[in-house]
């Protein structure tokens, strides 16, 4: 899918347009209202013999903001204006094009073109920041001649580098097709009377997230997921526990011949030794909970792997690295992620940091970003470590 914005650069889309149907794709074009300005949706519509979309209300009955996006493996939007770099930026979706990306589930791919100074605005840039944080691939512009006739940084990007994104957006759609993938994700609860439990400040998110995009390659995958208020992505196999020993069952049960198993859940080491039937009545004593081990399921998983890539993740306040080497040789992984919880960074929203290591000396530093962009990260780097 092509998104073309109002910039000057919306009529070499056209000859993008043609090259890409030369290759064989089936293009869909949706234009803003300004865009419709610069060139004719005629244009278009004659080169990918397709209907072009511009408005939300054309065939509403179509909802097409969402059908476009659901029929498409990837959307490349260019020329990208500041405007909808902003609207973006902060879920605006006030058009059909601004309502599809926020519907769409596919990798985007933005392609600025303006002014240099706009460009290098700090909204346009901090706007543009957050864009890649989230995920979505920032095809740079290029410097030289723009139409106001000064020289600097805001051209559209050559059609040989809006190719290559799509190329690699595409492949990535792809990268996992016929791959077993099993993701366990979110807190463990134990319970000692029938309301009070032992938990963590798990939420799921790295899980759910690494799940939405190894499902996005095409992957087949089981997601085993805790409790948790987060949705869980669609597409993929959702098993659900609440105690360790569930999750401990549930991994024996679902994905031992799994190709690829990321763990990611925050399992209890413990849990206390006796669960009362009826809720514990409170008293003016204190309470003693006496707390027994909890099967270890990743060394379980590392013990009985087989062909297999096992990689765990390593929640560390101290030591980070150290420790997680030592985990990764004692548990048999094939990789695994540290990620820095002092202060309960790491949990939930926001944005974290991961490092993975592998092997005796491997290591590499996925950076700081949103869950979803670094789950991406983090797929790129182990389908090239289990190719390797
Ligand atoms: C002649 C002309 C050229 C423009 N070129 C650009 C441009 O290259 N990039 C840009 O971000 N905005 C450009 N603008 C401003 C946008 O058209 C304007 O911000 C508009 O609201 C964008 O609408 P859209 O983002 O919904 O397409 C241009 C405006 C005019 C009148």
């Amino acid at each position: 899918m092509l998104g073309v914005c109002g910039g000057i650069a919306a009529y070499k889309m056209a000859a993008l347009t043609s090259t890409l149907v030369q290759r064989g794709a089936t293009v869909d074009v949706i234009m803003t209202d300004e865009a419709t300005k610069f060139v004719g949706p005629l244009t278009f519509s004659s080169l990918t013999a397709r209907p072009v979309y511009s408005s939300l209300w054309d065939a509403p009955e179509r909802i097409p903001h969402i059908r476009l996006v659901r029929e498409a493996q990837a959307v490349l939007v260019a020329p990208a204006t500041a405007n909808v770099i902003a609207k973006l930026a902060h879920g605006i979706a006030d058009d059909l094009l601004t309502t599809a990306l926020l519907a769409a589930r596919i990798p985007i791919a933005i392609a600025p073109a303006m002014n240099s100074a706009m460009f290098e605005h700090p909204a346009t840039l901090a706007n543009l920041a957050t864009l890649t944080g989230r995920g979505y691939e920032i095809v740079d512009p290029d410097e030289g001649f723009l139409a106001e006739r000064e020289r600097g940084v805001g051209r559209l990007a050559p059609e040989e580098w809006l190719l290559e994104a799509l190329a690699r957006m595409l492949a990535r759609t792809q990268s996992l097709r016929g791959k077993r993938i099993a993701i366990t994700a979110g807190p463990t609860r134990e319970a000692f009377d029938p309301i009070r439990f032992v938990s963590n400040a798990s939420t799921g998110a790295t899980g759910i997230e690494l799940a939405r995009e190894a499902a996005a390659r095409g992957g087949d995958v089981t997601l085993l997921l805790g409790p948790t208020a987060l949705q869980p992505p669609p597409g993929v196999r959702v098993i659900g526990f609440t105690t360790a020993q569930e999750l401990y069952d549930a991994a024996m049960r679902e994905v031992l011949d799994a190709d690829l198993t990321i763990a990611t859940a925050a399992v209890a080491d413990w849990r206390p030794s006796t669960r009362s039937e009826s809720k514990l009545k409170k008293t003016d004593e204190d309470l003693d909970v006496r707390m027994v081990r909890n099967p270890d399921v990743l060394a379980a998983l590392g013990e009985r792997k087989g062909k297999t890539f096992l990689v765990g993740f390593a929640a560390e306040t101290d030591d980070h690295e150290a420790n997680a080497r030592e985990k990764l040789r004692r548990k048999h992984l094939d990789a695994i992620v540290v990620n820095d919880v002092r202060g309960e960074r790491g949990f939930g929203a926001g944005p974290n940091h991961l490092t993975l290591l592998y092997g005796e000396r491997g290591r590499r530093d996925l950076g700081t970003a949103e869950k979803r962009a670094l789950a991406a990260r983090l797929l790129d780097a182990l389908e090239e470590l289990m190719c390797s």
